[in-house]
């Protein structure tokens, strides 16, 4: 049986370490994705978005100075920066994620931006290290759709809120079953989609948890450019780069015998008459055969 748990881990814990070499593009990319979930330029200058959000949470409701704020899969800490400056200095965020290279990324940000009202706990949303009774608002960006027990996740939620208290969430669902292909596709499972549940599924299992729902905004459109539709991308990209890499190969190999051919010429001619035509033949070749084996090499490592 496959371990959901063990792959999204996993998953997230590559993307916390590739997000250390981020190149521009990536970072241009991530701060489009976020400009159209919601978040503003200012926001951008905050440091840990890598683009894995799905909405902005931190702008749903009213967070006040002086809150205690918890963030479920807070990744490298994006949400909790943004709301570290709503609470102050009589507040305190706290981020719990079960990837150790998220919170390793979220507290080198903390430390070296300087957050000291945030905190970074190691933890699973299903089984949260928190008190009862400690949080006045929990936040969550597109996380508790990784988890497969999601009623835990709701009544964790509940059981650490203070009377009164909020949970303003950001999350995928389904408006349709997916395949079982879909469901086991790992891809799918980390891009937030095969854990996902049902709308109204999702909907039943958090008013059990006890909580009063109101929908603020929905976006059907997100699946087309972010989640199916990153996934429908990335496979096109494979395909395209497999069936490209494989025409290259081929090309390269044809490229490769004209070229040492031509070569073979080139050094023919420009020996000219200087030699005689055993020697013109003997350099040629040596070259050509050079060439080839470099161009061989190359096409091996490849
Ligand atoms: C899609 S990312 C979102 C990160 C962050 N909320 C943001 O918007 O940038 C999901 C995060 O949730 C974490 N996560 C997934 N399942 C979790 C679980 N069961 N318990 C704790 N963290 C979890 C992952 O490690 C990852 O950092």
């Amino acid at each position: 049986m496959v371990d959901f748990k063990k792959i999204v881990k996993e998953g997230y814990g590559n993307i916390a370490k590739c997000s250390v070499c981020c190149c521009d593009c990536k970072k241009m990319r991530d701060a489009e994705l976020a400009k159209s979930i919601g978040y503003s330029d200012d926001d951008l200058k905050t440091p840990g978005n890598l683009g894995l959000g799905c909405g902005n949470p931190t702008a749903l409701g009213k967070i006040k100075a002086g809150d205690v704020v918890l963030d479920l899969g807070s990744g490298a800490g994006f949400d909790c920066f943004l709301v570290s400056k709503k609470v102050g200095s009589s507040g305190k965020v706290i981020g719990v994620d079960f990837s150790e290279e998220m919170l390793s990324k979220a507290r080198e940000n903390a430390s070296k931006y300087g957050y000291e009202n945030v905190e970074f706990r190691q933890g699973d949303i299903e089984s949260l290290p928190l008190e009862n009774n400690s949080v006045d608002v929990v936040i969550s960006n597109c996380v508790i759709n990784l988890a497969p027990d999601k009623s835990k996740v709701f009544e964790e939620a509940f059981r650490v809120l203070k009377t009164g208290g909020k949970l303003y969430v950001s999350d995928i669902v389904l408006l349709e079953e997916l395949s079982e292909e879909k469901k086991n596709d790992e891809n799918l499972m980390v891009g937030c989609v095969a854990g996902a549940l049902l709308k109204e599924k999702y909907l039943d299992l958090m008013g059990k948890a006890g909580f009063e729902i109101s929908i603020l905004s929905e976006d059907k459109e997100i699946s087309k450019t972010q989640y199916q539709g990153i996934n429908w991308i990335q496979y096109i990209f494979k395909d395209w780069f497999v069936v490209f890499v494989m025409k290259a190969k081929y090309m390269f190999m044809v490229f490769g015998l004209i070229q040492t051919i031509a070569l073979g010429f080139i050094i023919w001619f420009l020996l000219g008459d200087s030699v005689g035509i055993d020697t013109r033949l003997v350099l040629s070749l040596v070259f050509s055969t050079f060439t080839l084996i470099v161009e061989w090499m190359t096409y091996i490592k490849n």
